[in-house]
């Protein structure tokens, strides 16, 4: 039987805690009336959020150092280089958070999936990626996962390039239940960290109630 966590969720998953302060960014997000810089704002504080969480799954060792006191502290340091691959073109905007985070060894990739405008379907176009990708820890940066086509593409690609599944955290601000649903029961050894798990998707497969579509808002494009 698969674990549970406290929220319901199998233990691959991390939901952030619902406080007052994250609801209170995800209102703003999720508004359709938010322009684009204070979109573009409340989206980096919950980035903020999400990277120590995902960073909290990487492997550590310890590390003792002498503090300008004289005295030894008993601290930890991480123990795995790790990469950030961006979907394009929104997961991109995750990648400063990543860095502002993170004091490893980082390094990033990138792969472009695109949607069939007629079928629905994620089209891969492009990947560029470390060449020793398959020694790293790979966070996975998506803010949207709708029905998880594109997820499972990446997912593809990075197992095609040598990256074990158990090395994968994917690394998301909104997920349909329908998305996480797919591709937990597909790649089961992969964790997830997400801000948010909405109840639906709409006909024309964006995420409901969701914030339409994240790249344009995050750019500026609509
Ligand atoms: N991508 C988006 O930008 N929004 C959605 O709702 C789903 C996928």
């Amino acid at each position: 039987m698969t674990a549970m966590n406290t929220n319901g969720h199998p233990s691959t998953v991390t939901v952030l805690p619902q406080t007052k302060y994250l609801l209170s960014l995800m209102t703003v997000i999720r508004d359709a009336q938010t322009g684009c810089p204070a979109f573009v704002n409340a989206f980096e504080k919950v980035c903020t959020q999400l990277m120590p969480a995902a960073l909290e799954l990487l492997p550590t060792e310890s590390r003792d150092v002498t503090t300008p006191t004289g005295t030894v502290f008993s601290g930890l340091s991480h123990t795995q280089p790790i990469c950030g691959v961006s979907i394009l073109r929104a997961g991109a905007s995750m990648e400063t958070s990543l860095r502002n985070s993170y004091l490893g060894p980082l390094s990033y990739g990138k792969i472009l999936i695109q949607r069939d405008e007629e079928t629905c379907l994620p089209h891969y176009v492009y990947c560029k990626l470390p060449k020793d990708i398959a020694n790293k820890k790979v966070l996975i940066l998506e803010p949207m996962l709708a029905t998880g086509g594109s997820a499972a593409k990446a997912i593809e690609v990075l197992k095609d390039n040598g990256v074990q599944e158990s090395n994968i955290i994917f690394v998301n601000l909104v997920a349909s239940r329908k998305g996480l649903e797919v591709v937990m029961k597909k790649y089961p050894d992969m964790q997830i960290v997400t801000a948010a798990v909405d109840n639906d998707l709409t006909a024309s497969n964006h995420i409901a109630p969701g914030l339409g579509d994240f790249g344009d808002r995050f750019y500026g494009t609509t």
